[in-house]
């Protein structure tokens, strides 16, 4: 009887036992449940807020790019400005001129009209209009005004071509095999305006090739590096524009200012977005860090050298494909 009686008790507290490790497991379900929900709610805030981000991102992209629209704009509309203007003077001389000529011919017509006794006259009268005419200028001078004008309308073609060259792709972000060294020039003719007073150019080309990238986002780098330059030269200064290979997959291109130089305590900030010792209004501060993020979307690093009193040189290397730097994972940028 004792046996069964203890044999009871045992189980009843066996089962008073797994009660409670039942209703502990059950505590601790209900826990874990609830770190997961709140896990889940961590989840979907941080997405909201990389979500915000990253429209952020690309909010500043577009306005960086159209603070550099504005200025190319104001820039373009200037060196387009030049030529039409004398275009359209000479547009003007070449109509005086044809009233003239028209005087003329109208004389000759007189001359080869006039009957015997009245062609001394005429002839006199032809040979007035040519004098009033300045005849021997005009006819020397209207060849040459019209290849001067044709010229300027040709500086206009090439201006508005190279923009949209510039612009080329600039909404979608296409890969193209590109050549460089000839993308730098055409970006220097966009932003000649601002350069062409102060700013010596010397070019150590290297004859880099074709190089795999998104032509309309590098030539933005390069937009932001010449514009830093001639901004460093002050009144005037040299600019030198190198390229070069380093190794059969990669090679690299450099703007080099003679300008003020950056201070060794702002070398660690400058790619930092906002960053800027310009007056406000002047600069935004995001040149260098957008730069920064193309470079690095290519695969590629962007350097900066300013021993003190020196100027500024900027390098930016590149792989030469991107396929095989993805495919190795060795980017120059993780050298
Ligand atoms: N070639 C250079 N020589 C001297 N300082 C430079 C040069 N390039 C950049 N800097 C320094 O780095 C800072 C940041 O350059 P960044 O291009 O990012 O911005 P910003 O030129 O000031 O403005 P933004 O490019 O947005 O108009 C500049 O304000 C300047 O102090
Ligand atoms: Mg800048």
């Amino acid at each position: 009887m004792d046996e069964i009686t203890a044999l009871q008790r045992r189980l009843a507290r066996e089962r008073a036992a797994r009660q409670e490790a039942e209703r502990l497991l059950e505590e601790k379900s209900l826990q874990l449940y609830e770190s997961h929900q709140a896990l889940l709610r961590r989840n979907a805030e941080l997405q909201n807020a990389n979500a915000q981000l990253e429209a952020t991102h690309l909010q500043l992209l577009q306005s960086e790019k159209l603070a550099s629209v504005g200025q190319l704009a104001a820039g373009v509309a200037h060196e387009i400005n030049n030529p039409v203007g004398f275009v359209l003077s000479n547009l003007n001389t070449l109509k005086r001129y044809l009233e003239d000529m028209l005087q003329v011919i109208q004389a000759y017509q007189g001359v080869v009209e006039a009957p015997d006794p009245q062609r001394a006259t005429a002839i006199r009268q032809l040979d007035q209009a040519k004098q009033a005419a300045d005849w021997e200028f005009l006819c020397e001078d209207l060849p040459a005004m019209l290849v001067e004008s044709s010229d300027g309308l040709e500086r206009v073609r090439v201006i508005v071509q190279d923009l949209k060259d510039f612009s080329r792709a600039g909404t979608h972000a296409t890969w193209l095999e590109a050549d460089l060294e000839h993308e730098l020039e055409r970006t220097l003719k966009v932003c000649w305006n601002a350069l062409k007073y102060k700013a010596t150019i010397v070019r150590e080309y290297g004859q880099i090739g074709l190089v795999e990238c998104i032509p309309s986002q590098i030539n933005q780098v390069f937009l932001n590096l010449l514009t830093n330059a001639g901004h460093a030269l002050g009144d005037a200064g040299t600019i030198w524009l190198r390229s070069g290979t380093e190794g059969p997959d990669a090679l690299w291109l450099e703007v080099e200012d003679s300008g003020c130089g950056i201070p060794p305590e702002n070398l660690g900030k400058i790619f930092d977005p906002f960053f800027t010792t310009k007056p406000v209004g002047t600069g935004t501060g995001l040149g260098l860090s957008l730069s920064y993020g193309i470079i690095a979307t290519h695969l590629g690093r962007i350097e900066v050298f300013s021993p003190p009193g020196q100027g500024a040189r900027f390098r930016i290397t590149l792989p030469r494909h991107r396929a095989a730097e993805a495919a190795s994972g060795s980017a120059p940028g993780n050298t």
